[in-house]
């Protein structure tokens, strides 16, 4: 079986109806990336991270994945898949693709601000102050933010690393190190990128860009690869 990698980004979910960030009308258009998403941020204000990360956990309960999730778990049929995103919503696990790694974390887990290794999933609910770890610790959600590292990106680096087929779909890859991830991708690879907005120069010049939405690319694009 071959070894296909996706890395996806919030546009895969923009047609799920949920914001991307750097779009207009995007989430950062309307809040201070510093203010919600910065360690600095949750020491000054803690209460409104919380309801910062309690809004978009609402928005994502209620959304539901869209054609190209769908397309992508469908993928599991002939290749061994993995899913690393960006994204804090559980779209790909709903459409039923089994190994998903989260590289910014999970809105749907809320971790101890004593321990990151102490985390607890929390179905949905809202995380309050005075909501306590194990150790009696605030939990804040399971995010990582600006200016934290990035637990996952080592493992998954060995995936890039023996991709045989990548399909980037979704994403400004402007955040760093999830954009430096294609860059372990052996030369022989077939690679893919997915977006209506795609910015041509940020890639190596063997990738196929696919302009358009993820819905509509990404299932043309499964289509031929169960195919071929
Ligand atoms: N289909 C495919 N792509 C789309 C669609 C769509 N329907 N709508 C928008 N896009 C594309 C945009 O063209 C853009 O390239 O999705 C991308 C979204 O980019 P960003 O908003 O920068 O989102 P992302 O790349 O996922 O951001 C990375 O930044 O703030 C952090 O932690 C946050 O994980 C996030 C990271």
């Amino acid at each position: 079986m071959k070894n296909l990698v996706v890395l996806s980004g919030a546009g895969i979910s923009a047609e799920s109806g949920l914001k991307t960030f750097r779009d207009s009308n995007g989430l950062w258009e309307n809040h201070k990336i510093e203010d919600v998403a910065t360690p600095t941020g949750w020491n000054n204000n803690p209460e409104l991270v919380l309801e910062f990360y309690n809004q978009r956990r609402k928005q994502a309960s209620l959304a539901k994945p869209n054609m190209a999730h769908k397309a992508l778990a469908r993928l599991e049929n002939k290749f061994r898949v993995t899913i690393v995103t960006q994204n804090v919503d559980d779209l790909h696990e709903k459409a039923g693709s089994s190994v998903v790694y989260h590289l910014h974390g999970e809105l749907n887990k809320a971790r101890s601000t004593l321990d990151p290794n102490l985390t607890y999933k929390i179905n949905d609910s809202n995380i309050s102050m005075g909501d306590l770890c194990e150790k009696g610790y605030q939990l804040r959600p399971d995010i990582v933010w600006f200016g934290e590292p990035v637990p996952m990106i080592e493992k998954v680096i060995t995936y890039f690393r023996s991709a045989d087929i990548l399909i980037v779909i979704g994403t400004s890859l402007s955040v760093y190190p999830a954009s430096s991830l294609i860059d372990h991708v052996n030369s022989f690879a077939d690679c893919y990128y997915i977006d209506p907005n795609a910015n041509e120069n940020t890639l190596r010049d063997d990738f196929t860009i696919i302009f358009k939405q993820a819905s509509v690319g990404t299932k043309e694009l499964v289509d031929i690869l169960l195919r071929s």
